[in-house]
């Protein structure tokens, strides 16, 4: 007798994107993201702000990936909701909604750690994408989290090594801030370095024991070679920026590597995996793609890389293969470690 499929509403709620995905048996067919533009004039995350948007736009958005998905809601067998890392109010808004709607449609309800999540999503079912087999190593680089994890099963993972203070995300968005960038800095720093010379400029690398990593020094020396340099020309900015962000970004992706082979070396493991919103780094997926032939290397697609839904529906599907329901009780845990 045939089975009839698995369907997960997954959704996603933990910094300042609202996404809802519909995934049918390991497929996406939809996966909406709202973004929110009301931090842009902040130049950075207001967590009041992003709960309110959260709050306009969650239902909206899972209307748009039911009809998009065409299904109807009676269709959906579990939700599955990001219960943490992440800004409590935000948090919040996305389990509230994934109760409710559990309670109402009498289905389960399935919690998922927003780190797994963007690991996980390698396991998403897409033609011409590779999947990852256990054990493998995965540098999850996101605006709140560095880390070199291995992962031995869906939800064993084991932290190697990981950021004393910032992360890589925040150094590339406070670096675009001290240049003026637009927010968010990551991705228009990627596009202004890919003009620019990475070897025009040097800074020096953060010296961290075992795999962990620091990225707070990296913005105070280039915040100091900045104003050392604009009290001689002040159109120094203005006059090297494509410069400045190619040797930031080579710097910062080059910290990154150093101590990811390191963990190569040291595990004997060669399945390389890239997950978070900075793996949708130009130069990073570049030097990854031509690492040593020896190895088997994993780089999610562009829109499972920043923050979405899709990832978190893929996580509640293999918790609900094992039947790993969470209760109405549950409270989001903004801490949440991987
Ligand atoms: O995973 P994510 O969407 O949210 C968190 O969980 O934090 O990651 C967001 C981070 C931001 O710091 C953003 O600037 C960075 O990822 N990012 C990038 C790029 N795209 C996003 N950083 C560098 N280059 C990019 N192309
Ligand atoms: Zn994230």
């Amino acid at each position: 007798m045939q089975q009839s499929p698995i369907i997960i509403l997954g959704i996603e709620s933990s910094c300042d994107d609202t996404s809802a995905a519909i995934l049918k048996d390991g497929k996406i067919l939809a996966n909406i993201i709202a973004n929110q533009d009301v931090h842009e004039a902040y130049g950075g995350v207001v967590p009041e702000l992003a709960s309110r948007a959260h709050q306009q736009n969650i239902i909206p958005v899972v209307d748009k990936a039911i009809k998009q998905a065409g299904i109807t809601k009676d269709d959906i067998d579990a939700i599955a909701f990001t219960n943490g890392p992440g800004l409590m109010g935000s948090l919040l808004v996305g389990s509230s909604f994934s109760k409710a709607f559990a309670l109402a449609m009498d289905i389960p309800l399935v919690e998922v750690n927003h780190m797994h999540g963007h690991v996980l999503a390698h396991f998403i079912d897409e033609e011409n994408t590779p999947k990852p087999s256990f054990p493998f190593l995965c540098l999850t680089v996101s605006g709140g989290h560095t880390q070199i994890v291995k992962i031995t099963d869906y939800f064993k993972m084991e932290v190697l090594g990981e950021t004393i203070d910032d992360a890589a995300g925040e150094a590339f968005d406070k670096v675009a801030k001290m240049l003026s960038l637009p927010y968010p800095g990551g991705p228009v720093l990627d596009k202004l370095a890919q003009l620019g010379n990475p070897n025009k400029f040097t800074f020096t690398h953060p010296k961290v024991p075992d795999l962990n990593y620091s990225f707070s020094g990296l913005k105070t020396s280039v915040l100091y070679f900045l104003k050392k340099e604009i009290k001689t020309n002040p159109n120094f900015i203005e006059e090297n920026l494509n410069d400045i962000c190619a040797s930031v970004q080579k710097t910062i992706v080059d910290i990154l590597l150093i101590e990811l082979k390191k963990a190569i070396k040291q595990t004997d493991i060669q399945q390389i995996a890239i997950a978070g919103g900075v793996s949708a780094n130009s130069e990073l997926r570049k030097r990854l793609a031509s690492f040593s032939k020896d190895y088997q290397i994993y780089i999610p697609k562009m829109e499972y890389c920043t923050d979405n839904a899709a990832m978190i529906a893929i996580s509640g599907y293999y918790k609900y293969l094992e039947q790993d329901f969470t209760v109405q009780g549950i409270a989001p845990n903004a801490r949440m470690k991987i």
